[in-house]
């Protein structure tokens, strides 16, 4: 056993989502899905072993009660039969729980954490069953490049993980930045929505069918390198999925009217042969994908519009 450790792991964004849990507890989802990992964004976290019988977490340098986090440390002690307990220190360079997929490189982070700290050689695919249980997303965070979630049909959920589709060097020329429009916390956790989601919206079963079928279509645009293939499902799946959220009850909107002008201005310069696509989560931030070469024009037009914005990536 190590007495400390430190490790990285970087958010992904999905392009065929996740949006509700087959069982709430396993944290195993509806779905399939499948996510590209932003590699200029990190969570850093240190864990050690605390000397007391409790976990102390600090996020961002501040201490916090972090029930989630909280929860995970303990599913991680049944699991594996520890007791031990652990001061957990974690850094993001990026807005936490703003809809930038905090929670998918924290729990992603934590799970390499423990096990580094515990030498528990576990492979990436039982990594990502564990960081599943903490944020369902976190179990694509084990992994750079482009990644699918399997759903799993198990009841014990160990055939619901992620697993690598295309390495971070598969295509290069593919870009997504984030334009950051809050840097608040949201106000209906995704925990909390997708559950209100699964048990409320009419269209939701027409979209996990409609979601599904693009599965294999994304596999091949993201293989062949295809931006318009690859771009317009994710924007279509993105849309279907707010769609899903905007027709629950109570109704759940995370988009402003940033978000809106955004994405009109992405729908414009598309039509004006500029090729680029959004897509957006559980947060009014808008994810652009284009190609690199792109990229800076994109930004720029941004930046006319809204001089102020900040743009990651
Ligand atoms: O893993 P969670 O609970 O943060 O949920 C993530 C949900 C979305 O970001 C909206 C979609 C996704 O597949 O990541």
């Amino acid at each position: 056993m190590n007495l400390n450790t430190n490790v990285i792991a970087h958010p992904n964004i999905a392009l065929i989502k996740y949006w509700g849990k087959k069982d709430n507890n396993l944290f195993t989802p509806t779905k399939n899905s499948i996510s590209y990992t932003l590699p200029y964004l990190s969570t850093t976290t240190q864990i050690t072993l605390s000397q007391t019988n409790q976990d102390n977490i600090k996020i961002n340098n501040v201490k916090q009660e972090a029930p989630s986090v909280i929860a995970f440390l303990n599913r991680f002690r049944d699991l594996f039969c520890i007791q031990e307990y652990f001061i957990v220190n974690t850094t993001n360079n990026f807005p936490t729980s703003a809809g930038v997929a905090s929670s998918s490189s924290g729990f992603a982070a934590l799970a390499k954490g423990l096990n580094a700290l515990f030498d528990l050689k576990l492979s990436e695919k039982e990594l990502s069953i564990v960081a599943r249980q903490g944020s369902g997303s976190a179990c694509r965070s084990i992994y750079n490049g482009f990644t699918i979630w399997h759903k799993g049909n198990n009841n014990d959920g160990l055939d619901s993980y992620a697993e690598q589709l295309f390495d971070e060097h598969h295509w290069p020329e593919f870009s997504m930045f984030v334009v950051l429009l809050s840097d608040q916390a949201k106000k209906i956790s995704s925990r909390v929505g997708m559950q209100q989601t699964v048990n409320t919206c009419p269209h939701y079963q027409n979209w996990l069918t409609k979601s599904e079928n693009r599965i294999p279509a994304m596999i091949n645009g993201i293989k062949q390198k295809d931006l318009r293939m690859v771009g317009s499902l994710a924007e279509q799946d993105c849309l279907d999925m707010h769609y899903c959220m905007q027709t629950s009850k109570p109704v759940i909107n995370y988009w402003t009217n940033r978000t809106k002008q955004i994405t009109e201005l992405i729908t414009q310069m598309r039509n004006a042969n500029i090729l680029c696509y959004f897509t957006i989560d559980a947060g009014p931030n808008v994810k652009v994908m284009c190609l690199e070469q792109d990229k800076k024009t994109i930004v720029a037009e941004i930046k006319k519009r809204i001089p102020a914005i900040c743009v990651l990536g």
